[in-house]
């Protein structure tokens, strides 16, 4: 396999200074592969620049034109055909090497566990120059001897300057995740989605990555004009879209962690949205409210059955609104797509029910709770999906 690129040829002898400047400059096209020429030039692959940065370069590397005959002894060439480089390893490839080559320099040190090689990282999420790896990763107290030696190879493998584990997130209300920092001073973390900024630091806030699409949908909801809760704001995940592109009124953001609290108020003001939103610091079970909303949003999983009336009882009593509520839905191994749809549809009908049912008790007249639609969030253990139904509650 080959290709055309723009070549710098160089006398031999010169070849391994000049590439080691060009790959420090990121003018190295590392696409391809340098070739020895039979007149005892080398040709170097290299992006296009300026000539004058070209001279200052090769002067760096000791060649200059050759006065003397008038000619340079390099030349820049147009359209010189070039080997493909060899395929360059995976990031679980480069993982792998880093991680044998810390074994090897310590053969003499504790015995390996038979099945190190599963041990190693299959999953890992990237925050920017932080990796949280999955939990069972490096899970015998076997790599601890190794650190900090072994944490600074895996970082480099996986391009990164901080390296994390996850734990289990805590069943303790607050979603505490277990995260247990391998390299690096803090958890500090940025993340921008869908030209939204989100900062949390990993080891006291959970972020779903897996929540993205329906970040997504959240955003596209026209929301001009509307009072919007969100019962489970935590550091904003879809208060802030709803905000920011939404274009909502305001939103009353409910929230108990005092970590959330903290990055939701910096989230706000970083996207220049806290002057439409409400943060309501407490327990949403508790909420006791003068506004009536157009939507609630019940992003939590598993869902809490004392959180449901609290959310029919902030729809506005005029014209009723919205709840989009997340659920997971169990299928049969065997389901097919169309199965596993018409099995999200009947479990999203039934909370409508109970919507309905809910808001007959509490007002006076009669309401209508109707699903307008089931969307798919992730999955969320084997044969169970999370799922999110948009309900439209109206009075008769
Ligand atoms: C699971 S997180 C939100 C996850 C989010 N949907 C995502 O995409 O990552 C739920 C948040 O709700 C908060 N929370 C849970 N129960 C609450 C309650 N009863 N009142 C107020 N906040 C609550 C938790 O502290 C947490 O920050």
């Amino acid at each position: 396999m080959a290709g055309k690129c723009l070549a710098l040829v160089v006398p031999a002898g010169h070849a391994q200074r000049v590439r080691t400047l060009l790959k420090q400059r990121g003018w190295l096209n590392p696409t391809f592969r340098v070739v020895r020429n039979e007149d005892g030039s080398t040709s170097i692959p290299v992006i296009s620049c300026d000539v004058s940065d070209w001279l200052v370069l090769l002067s760096e590397a000791g060649l200059e034109s050759n006065k003397k005959l008038g000619t340079p002894d390099w030349r820049l060439v147009e359209g010189i055909e070039f080997p493909l480089c060899r395929h360059s390893p995976s990031p679980h490839e480069r993982l792998f090497k880093a991680v044998s080559s810390i074994l090897e320099l310590h053969r003499d040190g504790p015995e390996l566990p038979p099945d190190w090689r599963d041990q190693l990282p299959r999953r890992w999420e990237r925050h920017g120059d932080l990796a949280i790896v999955d939990q069972q990763a490096f899970a015998s107290p076997f790599w601890d001897s190794f650190a900090p030696e072994l944490w600074t190879a895996v970082t480099k493998a996986l391009g990164v300057r901080r390296l994390a584990k996850q734990g289990r997130v805590q069943p303790d209300g607050f979603r505490t995740p277990t995260v247990t920092l391998l390299l690096g001073s803090d958890g500090l973390v940025e993340r921008r989605e869908n030209g939204i900024s989100y900062t949390w630091d990993i080891c006291t806030c959970m972020f779903s990555t897996g929540n993205a699409q329906e970040k997504q949908r959240a955003a596209m909801w026209d929301c001009t004009g509307e009072t919007v809760c969100d019962m489970y704001a935590g550091i904003g995940y879809f208060t802030l879209p709803v905000l920011v592109h939404g274009r909502a009124k305001l939103v009353l953001a409910c929230e108990w962690n005092p970590n959330a609290l903290h990055w939701l108020s910096v989230n706000l003001q970083r996207n220049g949205v806290s002057n439409r939103c409400r943060v309501l610091p407490g327990d949403n079970r508790k909420l006791s409210l003068d506004e009536e909303v157009d939507r609630v949003l019940m992003g939590i999983l598993p869902q809490d059955p004392a959180a449901l009336p609290v959310a029919c009882n902030l729809l506005r009593r005029d014209r009723g609104g919205r709840i989009h509520l997340h659920l997971t839905v169990t299928s049969f191994p065997e389901a097919t797509r169309s199965d596993k749809r018409t099995t999200w549809l009947a479990a999203a009908q039934s909370e409508a029910q109970r919507v309905e049912t809910l808001l007959d008790e509490s007002r006076a007249g009669k309401w209508k709770a109707v699903v307008e639609d089931v969307f798919r969030v992730k999955s969320y253990a084997p044969h169970m999906t999370h799922v999110v139904a948009d309900i439209l509650c109206r009075p008769h």
